[in-house]
């Protein structure tokens, strides 16, 4: 895992946007992960500017998101799919078709876990995931003691959950208690991760997810055990980190990030 402190969080939404933009130049069919809420918000409308300014063509590319409530039709305004098409897909030029969601109505939810597992497994897996993270250490909706091992399933969402979004929805008792996500093994499953965290209010949880031990109370610690994931934070998140000084040597020294430094 890699650390990377920049000193606000517009500096950490375009290095995460930059780092995205880098990956799908690479390999124009990228299969990215995707997440919502209010830290992703920037970053998307950052992707929307590369995409009309630069030409960042988002044409090929597929995409998952990590998860929807369950009991929202894709109308609905408190709905992932609303948000994506709100926030992304309506800014680029991706195909809504190659765009995919667990489906939050769909009439046999038993079932529907697996059938995305399958069509993720069918194009390939996820090239690049992109996460935020819950104050309850959540990364999707894998709340505490999901497994290690989880795929994408139903789950019952946490009161601390509960109180971070219910805010989002007009009437914030119509936000649903469930959900499906991605589970943390299908996580662990991206080629890349790239988690992004910003604001004084992630700091005790973040520094957990990064500096704590594995357990499966906080989610993220598993990203401690994946090959190749990037933690972007800003200043205000970064404050309980304790080896602040070691994260910021290596992004100013190592040569893969000599082309971000500013
Ligand atoms: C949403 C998701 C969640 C959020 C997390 C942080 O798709 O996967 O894990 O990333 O709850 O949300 P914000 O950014 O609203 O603090």
């Amino acid at each position: 895992m890699e650390v990377i402190i920049q000193k606000n969080k517009a500096a950490a939404v375009s290095l995460a946007a930059k780092l995205i933009a880098r990956e799908i130049r690479k390999k124009a069919d990228l299969v990215l992960g995707l997440a919502t809420g209010r830290t992703m918000e920037s970053l998307y409308a950052e992707l929307a500017v590369m995409h009309n300014n630069e030409g960042l063509d988002f044409s090929l590319c597929r995409s998952f998101n990590l998860d929807e409530y369950i009991g929202l039709p894709p109308e609905h305004p408190g709905s992932y799919r609303y948000y994506m098409n709100e926030h992304l897909f309506n800014k680029v030029n991706i195909d809504l078709r190659n765009t995919h969601l667990p489906n939050g109505v769909a009439e046999d939810l038993d079932g529907e876990g697996e059938r995305y597992e399958e069509r993720i497994e069918a194009c390939g897996g996820i090239d690049l995931q992109l996460l935020g993270i819950g104050c309850s250490g959540h990364i999707g909706f894998n709340e505490p003691l999901s497994s290690l091992m989880s795929k994408t399933r139903q789950k019952a969402l946490t009161p601390v959950t509960i109180a971070q979004n219910s805010p989002l929805f007009d009437k914030p008792e119509d936000m649903p208690k469930r959900a499906f996500t991605m589970g943390v093994g299908t996580i662990l499953e991206s080629r890349r991760i790239l988690m992004l965290v910003t604001g004084r209010e992630k700091a005790q949880i973040l520094a957990k997810a990064v500096e704590g031990p594995i357990t499966s109370m906080v989610s993220a610690t598993a990203l401690q055990l994946h090959p190749a994931t990037v933690v972007i934070v800003d200043e205000e998140a970064a404050e309980l980190l304790q080896e602040k000084e070691y994260y910021h040597w290596i992004f100013n020294n190592e040569p893969e990030w000599e082309e971000f430094r500013v």
